[in-house]
Formats: C-alpha cells, structure tokens, sequence
C-alpha cells in the first residue's frame, strides 16, 4: 500500500517543515502506518503567524456577509464531501464510519451556525452620565488567534473553534494532535477550495508541541489561544498566555456523573447511557464516567446496560456493523487496565468485558464493573474508556455530593421523571452541562464548556463568538454644545 505523504497549509500554501521531518499516522485499528506528515517546529509557526498578521486588517474589515459567505460554504462542502472525509477520520482516529459521518455533520454545524452569528455582532448604546454624552458599545475582533485541537474529535473540535474565529473577524492557527492531522489538513483544503483568503487559516502539524506552541505563546501579537484537551496542559498554557495577558477559552477533563433516579424511564435511561458511555468509544471529555443508580434499580439497570453493551460489534471502523472501535494509542488502553484492575482489586465486580482485544489494533470491549465504589480509580479519574463503572446510591442529598466531589465540572447527566428534582440538580450540580433525561446535550446551539478545573469560556451558541470579540465603547460626547 503506498503512504500519502501530507504537507502543512500555512499563508495559504502547501508547504513541507523546514527540517524536512515527518512522522508516521498510524491507524489505531490495525496498527498500520497510513500517511505521513510534515513534522513542524517554531519556524513553521512563526511563518504562519507572519502569514495571518499580514492579511489580519484584510479581514478584519471584511462584511459578515463575506465570512458567511466562506463559512457556509466550507460547510456545503463537508457535508458534500462527508464520505470521503469520514473515511479518513475513521482510519486516523479509529471511530466508526457511522459515528464520523455524525462528526462531519457536527463539525459542518458549527461553520453553519457561525455564519449565521457573524451577521449578528451587534453593538449597544447605553444611557450616559450627561445628556451632553453618549456611550456607544462596539465590539472588534480580537485578533490572531491559536487553536490546540484533540484527537478524539479531529474535525468537529476545529470547525468549533475556526467557526466563531473567523465569524468575528480572526485568523487562526490550528495546531491539531499529532495523532490526528489529517482531518485538520482535510479542513483546510476544504477552506482554500471555499475561497479563505491566503493567511486566514493556518494549519501547523508536529509532534513537538511544546516547541511549537510555545513559538506562539511567546507572540504578543497571538491575542488569544483556544485549547481542548487535557486539565494538566490547560493550567501549562494558562500560565505561558499570563505572560501576555492573552484571551484563553479552555475545554478540559471532565469526570461526568451518570445519575439514574429510580422513578426514571428505566428504558430511556439505558439507551442515553449507552450513548453517554459508548461515543468515541468512551473517549470524550462528556463521557459518562460514574453512573450513579439508585439502589432499588441497580440490578434491572446494569442488567439491560448489559444486554445493550453486549450487542455492540468491535471492530474496524471501515466493516459494516461495527459500532466500537479501537482506543487511538496504546497508552490509552494501558490506562483502561490500570482503572480495571485497580476497581478489581477493591472490590468490584465485572460484568461484562474487562479484559482487552488479542491481535492488531488498541481494542477494548464494552465493559461493566459493579459495586464500584469512590475511593477506586475509576470513579476519581477520567477513564476515556468503554468502562461503565456503576455505584449505588441512596438519596438524592448523597448523589449530589458525591457527583460534586471531583474537581472537574464539565458534564453531568441525571435522569428522573421528577420536574422538582430536575431544577434541584440543574442548580447544584457544580457542571457547564447538564443532560436532564437527555445523554447527548452536545450540538452547536448550545454553550458547550466547563465549570471548575474543566475549563472556561464557551464554545458554540451565540456565546461562543463573545470568546474572540473585544468590548470597546465610544464615550461621545459633545452632542448639545
Ligand atoms: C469532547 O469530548 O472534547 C467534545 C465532545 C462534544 O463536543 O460533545
């Protein structure tokens, strides 16, 4: 099989690394060797920077009329162009072709809705101190713009963060992982195709991100850095933006508590848990890590949960019928084991799965530990993982504290057919997200982003284009005189 050789898109260019390095993309499916891309270092980030500061005023000044025009039909042509492009997103990233196509339409989504929200950056006037005054609020882009960019959603995580950047007015540079570059690259060939101007859009691969980025944190004139991925590299980028002061939007870990109330819909509860667990194999920042169920229904629960797991076919991604796919490295699957094992050892009990895949490929079966407890692993840590860890739990004042006892707060789920108890636990549970009888909350009209060490800023909605848009106000005055 020949291997496709990518290059980098910086001002608008194809271009190779200077060094002349490149690093292998392996499929996490059959641990084969798929393309192989331009390792970049600073000087490839400095080239892009360079790029995006000279069209900058360009397209600052541009109408929205323009950038919705570019917007919308980058996300024509994804959605065009969505088998193509989720094949490549299922042989990077692992995930099913079924579940990549759903990503390409989520990432087309969120360029749908930011051309839309560019036509809508109003300004304010606001009641003066004097009459002879005038307070005018006008908002302004703020400017050249990083994204950071996982590997667990390659495309959707990009276009959510290129949407609002380019809706307002900002250029961007993505740095995507390492692990997943050629979904991002796919993005950008998507945008030159839609017109972008040269510079607007950068996309620089490598596996030495500190380098990299740190050539862009040390920029005074990248005015703002957008980062998902994990807790840790989060606090590292928010101390190198201090230097700074730039704008920071983090979407970080996330410990999401799964919690089933014993007058729920037993039925809808399982499936919504099924998707809450199961999407990207359990390898998103809202997956749900802990599912807490209320003792009364604790067997029925996992009993069902069971059925439904057990149904699922792992496999590559690329065979029909498959719906679990591998983990993207085997550091990830060594993580699984360790939370398997450690929940072991304390106690639980398997129920399904609980040991990993033999031949090629980073697989792990769907998984159940029962009797898990809060003082294991897997109910203090992100899995990102196919483990449905499950708990008892007694009343609603305990389940509250326990889901609230971790220092992420990204999302949180809870199902009950209780209207009282559903506005109790939107207002105390200390989570951005919250799935009330609902295990998939994510779509580009809602404020996607966490509370506590999961993150700040929002993304998606019309909050997500506040995060790259200045407030400056006129004090006018002289109006009488
Ligand atoms: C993530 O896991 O980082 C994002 C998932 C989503 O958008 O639902």
């Amino acid at each position: 099989m020949e291997i496709e050789t990518a290059q980098l898109f910086i001002g608008g260019e194809w271009t190779d690394a200077s060094g002349g390095d490149y690093f292998d993309v392996v499929n996490p499916a059959t641990e084969r060797v798929i393309a192989r891309v331009p390792d970049a270092g600073p000087d490839e980030m400095r080239r892009a920077i360079d790029a995006a500061l000279a069209v900058q005023p360009h397209w600052a000044e541009s109408t929205a009329a323009e950038r919705a025009g570019i917007l919308s039909k980058a996300a024509r042509m994804m959605r065009e162009q969505a088998d193509d492009l989720a094949r490549i997103m299922t042989e990077e990233e692992g995930k099913p072709f079924s579940e990549s196509l759903g990503e390409i339409s989520y990432a087309a989504s969120f360029l749908e809705w930011f051309a839309e929200e560019s036509k809508r950056i109003y300004g304010e006037t606001i009641p003066a101190n004097s009459s002879n005054k005038r307070i005018l609020v006008i908002k302004r882009p703020v400017g050249l713009s990083l994204a950071i960019t996982p590997w667990n959603f390659p495309a959707a995580m990009i276009t959510r963060k290129v949407g609002p950047a380019l809706a307002a007015g900002c250029p961007m540079i993505v740095k995507p992982s390492e692990l997943t570059p050629l979904s991002a690259l796919e993005i950008a060939r998507i945008f030159e195709e839609a017109g972008l101007p040269k510079g607007v859009l950068s996309i620089v691969t490598g596996t030495r991100p500190g380098p990299l980025v740190a050539a862009a944190m040390e920029e005074f004139r990248v005015r703002k850095i957008s980062f998902t991925g994990s807790t840790a590299v989060g606090k590292l980028l928010m101390k190198q933006a201090a230097d700074s002061v730039k704008r920071v939007s983090f979407e970080l870990g996330g410990q999401a508590p799964f919690i089933v109330f014993a007058d729920a819909d037993l039925d809808a509860a399982v499936e919504n848990a099924v998707i809450a667990k199961m999407r990207s194999v359990g390898e998103s920042c809202v997956a749900a890590n802990r599912m807490y169920v209320q003792r009364p229904i604790v067997e029925a629960f996992t009993a069902k949960l069971s059925t439904a797991l057990a149904a699922m076919k792992m496999g590559n991604g690329l065979e029909d019928g498959v719906s679990v796919g591998p983990l993207i490295e085997p550091r990830a699957v060594d993580k699984v084991e360790r939370h398997v094992a450690d929940a072991r050892q304390k106690g639980a009990t398997v129920i399904l799965g609980g040991s990993k895949g033999t031949g090629a490929g980073y697989f792990y079966p769907p998984t159940i530990l029962a009797n898990v407890d809060d003082s294991m692993l897997i109910a203090q840590e992100e899995t990102f993982g196919p483990v449905a860890a499950i708990m008892a739990f007694d009343t609603e004042e305990e389940v509250i504290a326990r889901a609230n006892n971790t220092h992420a707060g990204l999302a949180a789920y809870f199902f009950t057919r209780d209207i009282g108890r559903v506005m109790r636990l939107a207002e105390r549970l200390e989570y951005g997200i919250l799935g009330a009888n609902d295990g998939l909350p994510s779509t580009a009209q809602a404020p996607f982003g966490g509370l506590k060490e999961s993150g700040l800023g929002r993304e998606g909605s019309h909050y997500g284009i506040d995060e790259y848009l200045d407030i400056k106000y006129v004090s006018l005055g002289g109006i009488n005189t």
